[in-house]
């Protein structure tokens, strides 16, 4: 299975999936992660891993269209099967949704429909829930909606503070992401590029 990681950030998922590919718990090879940020940690990673890396800023192009177009041209170059959000921080337009349906992943640090954007570990905890999580899902149109493929519980204890929430969180994401892709590649539910 071939796949592209896309990133924005810290690239910690990105890491912990490459470290599977690595110890072989994931059957895939990552053709090249994409990072529409040149800031990025991410970008250090892939360079200590030895992991090819893109980055070209949505901001040079004209329109959402114009720039995933490129994306799209570099995955069908690279013959790219899978795209793995992690951490990704855009919404997927039309041009590379209808290319890649059902073949684009996202994580998510609760437990979808509840707390979707950008802070929802801070909110979940917040609002004095006992229990958060972890969604994996496809992606849709939506903000973090799509078809949820796995979710994982992690508790809200009296004794957590945001730090150790997070931690917690960021641990279970690091296992499960890496674990729901070589499901998907056993139960053969994404076709590879012909
Ligand atoms: C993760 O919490 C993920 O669930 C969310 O963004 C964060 C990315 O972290 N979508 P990292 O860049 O993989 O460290």
């Amino acid at each position: 299975m071939r796949i592209a990681v896309f990133a924005s950030g810290n690239g910690s998922n990105f890491q912990a999936i490459a470290e599977a590919i690595a110890s072989k718990q994931v059957d895939a090879t990552i053709c090249f992660l994409f990072c529409d940020n040149p800031k990025a940690y991410a970008i250090d990673r892939a360079k200590k891993i030895g992991i090819p890396y893109t980055v070209f800023s949505p901001k040079n192009y004209d329109s959402r269209v114009a720039y995933e177009t490129e994306l799209l041209e570099q995955l069908e170059k690279k013959e790219v099967d899978l795209v793995v959000l992690a951490g990704y921080m855009r919404i997927i337009g039309p041009t590379l949704l209808t290319a890649y349906a059902n073949r684009i992943l996202n994580i998510h640090p609760s437990l979808l429909p509840c707390f979707p954007g950008k802070s929802s570990i801070r909110d979940a905890f917040e609002a004095n829930e006992k229990k958060t999580g972890v969604t994996v899902h496809f992606i849709d149109e939506g903000v973090d909606t799509g078809p949820i493929i796995a979710q994982e519980e992690v508790a809200i204890l009296s004794e957590d503070t945001l730090d150790s929430l997070e931690a917690k969180i960021h641990q279970v994401e690091h296992r499960l992401f890496p674990q729901v892709i070589q499901e998907l590649i056993e139960n053969k539910t994404i076709k590879k590029s012909e």
